[in-house]
């Protein structure tokens, strides 16, 4: 049987890690994997997690199955975060949430949710969008389609070209929106283009699928939901797909949330009830320990306060990291103008350099990025934030 099988190449961003891990030199300096990293480049344990973690293990009686919904404590918690408290789409009890194995489990249960809704769906995605995206919904047999997102040359959104693009979209098709802080380019929609993409779903009537993997990360929790939130008032029926790994750094414990807001209470719990048996036939049920740490965070004043503190330093930080390396830039009177790097959002941005100039940074520098010149921006100190300037003028002036 395997015989037949060919070595299928390995994910270019989890090869990266590999080959990070393997570079002997002292100065490499690594901004390919999108993990957050502190001024000591340690992706350490947040406080409020630890303390949560030691509740659960001191008080956890039991390893029984909790079914494929997961930590009901989670599923309510993770609502109000992602919409706030007393969003319409939560009083209507229109919304549903189910614990997924991380943002990935999300996307791949809603596409195959999507699936059985309506088996020749067809889901636009940005270009560019993460690479993963593609095999996350399209093994579950979604047919993909691109539209129009960023322009690398001019570094800014391609917003005129996306709506017009998206105006071929109708009922029965899917468009993927990036919540917040985009992956891979940084650049986010403001309020008027969210609204406008919210009038043309209205108008068209698709379904927009919203992945919300770094909310808390961008301008702050509720800011980088705020897209979303709106669409939730406009549309009828929307899919979000939240992840827990880095606004609250469990990327190994793998903890997400779907939710799937319909047009009723009796259309959501029927649609959910599909979720329910989609999982029960992929995974059975996802782990609980995650989702139980990030419910006892969440229901818990202290322990709240103390892990949006935390989140607010990440964020304070990779933002003041933006200023920092577009200024070290600037001092190296590089030819081009890097300022777009302040005015994005999130772990990413492009830097707009060729695979080979990627290929020289990682080979003569132990510099590593993905080879679209995506960089993780929380990869930069006070430390390298020169020695990474350097290469990089070294590498645009050639
Ligand atoms: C990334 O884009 O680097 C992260 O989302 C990690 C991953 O799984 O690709």
């Amino acid at each position: 049987m395997f015989a037949a099988l060919q070595t299928y190449p390995p994910d270019s961003i989890l090869r990266l890690i590999a080959e990070f891990r393997a570079d002997p030199r002292a100065d490499k300096v690594d901004l390919g994997v999108g993990v957050y990293k502190d001024e000591l480049g340690r992706t350490p344990i947040m406080a409020a997690v630890k303390a949560a973690e030691r509740r659960i293990l001191d008080a956890e009686d039991s390893k029984a199955y909790i079914g494929p919904a997961g930590v009901p404590e989670f599923n309510t918690a993770i609502q109000r975060l992602v919409f706030g408290a007393e969003h319409q789409v939560l009083t209507d009890r229109r919304t549903a949430t189910v614990l997924t194995p991380g943002g990935c489990g999300a996307l791949r249960v809603g596409a195959e949710l999507l699936k059985r809704a309506a088996p020749d769906t067809t889901i636009w995605v940005s270009d560019p969008t993460w690479a993963n995206h593609i095999p996350l919904l399209g093994n579950a047999g979604l047919r993909i389609r691109e539209y129009p997102y960023y322009d690398r040359q001019s570094s800014s959104l391609r917003f005129d070209a996306m709506l017009t693009t998206l105006a071929q979209a109708g009922a029965g098709d899917v468009v993927l929106l990036h919540g917040c802080c985009h992956n891979p380019c940084g650049a986010d929609l403001d309020a008027e283009q969210w609204r406008a993409v919210a009038e043309l779903a209205e108008q068209r009537g698709f379904l927009p699928f919203v992945d919300l993997a770094y909310q808390g990360l961008g301008d702050g929790l509720d800011a980088d939901a705020a897209g979303l939130r709106l669409l939730a008032e406009r549309v009828p029926e929307l899919l979000v797909a939240s992840s827990c790994s880095k606004n609250f750094g469990l990327y190994r414990e793998r903890v997400g949330g779907l939710s799937v807001i319909a047009g009723d209470e009796a259309a959501a719990s029927a649609a959910i009830s599909h979720v329910n048996n989609i999982v029960r036939g992929m995974y059975s049920m996802p782990p609980s320990h995650g989702g139980a740490i990030v419910a006892e965070i969440l229901g818990d004043d202290a322990l709240q306060r103390e892990w949006r503190m935390e989140l607010d330093g990440m964020r304070e930080r990779i933002n003041g990291l933006r200023r920092l390396v577009n200024e070290k830039l600037r001092e190296r009177n590089v030819a081009r103008d890097f300022s777009f790097i302040e005015r994005e959002r999130g772990m990413f941005s492009f830097l707009g350099l060729s695979e080979a100039q990627v290929a020289r940074l990682i080979a003569d520098y132990g510099l590593y990025m993905v080879n679209s010149s995506r960089i993780n921006v929380a990869g930069i100190n006070q430390t390298n934030v020169d020695y990474v300037a350097d290469a990089l003028a070294a590498v645009l002036a050639d």
